[in-house]
């Protein structure tokens, strides 16, 4: 995926959506004494630059998303609905399509953890929230409903290690994981995470 000097219209409406700076702004606030990870813009572009390296591996098959939150049920509950997966032809497309495939990647991780802030105010799971509160911006910021499902999908999944290899939400776990810094890491020794999940060496 060549990325050089693309334009992102649609992930720079996000960047510009009001409700979404008030949800970025509220974590920030929420985080401001916080000594480990932090859930800020850093993070959302390591996540989306990390993830754009992985899908340009080649061993990356995009295909359907895994199942699709629904706002309207009760927390832990998945809606079965699976719409097709855009970003496989657009993998070998054009710069339109490529740009379309970046932006799917970018918004991902733009919104991955938006639901940051409720859960520290409400105990609700952060990926489900995230996942409601992200589709009225998606939809804002002109993504149809087959780039809506994809994006949810993946925000939903973004801590789910069952996510199978090769799928979008796959990636931005990954990516996620992947972004974190804990060989750099002043409260490694406090953080709740066990060794075999820090990052203990710098890896791609
Ligand atoms: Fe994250």
């Amino acid at each position: 995926m060549n990325l050089y000097n693309k334009h992102l219209p649609r992930v720079n409406r996000i960047l510009g959506d009001e409700e979404y700076l008030k949800y970025i702004h509220e974590i920030e606030e929420l985080e401001r004494d916080r000594i480990f990870c932090r859930h800020n813009m850093e993070h959302f572009l390591n996540v989306a630059r990390i993830a754009c390296l992985l899908d340009h591996d080649d061993s990356y098959d995009a295909s359907e998303p895994v199942d699709s939150p629904d706002a309207s049920k009760p927390a832990g509950s998945l809606d079965s609905s699976k719409p097709e997966d855009s970003l496989d032809s657009s993998k070998t497309a054009g710069s339109h399509e490529t740009s379309s495939r970046a932006e799917i990647i970018y918004a991902a991780a733009l919104l991955h953890d938006i639901g940051r802030g409720h859960e520290y105010l409400t105990g609700v799971r952060h990926e489900e929230e995230s996942a409601r509160l992200a589709s009225p911006i998606i939809r804002r910021a002109g993504f149809n409903d087959e780039e809506e499902g994809l994006i949810i999908s993946a925000i939903a999944n973004h801590r789910n290690k069952e996510c199978p290899e090769g799928r979008l939400d796959s990636i931005i776990y990954r990516a996620d994981k992947l972004s974190r810094p804990c060989y750099y890491c002043k409260a490694s020794q406090l953080c709740h995470k066990t060794d075999d999940k820090k990052n203990l060496e710098l890896k791609i």
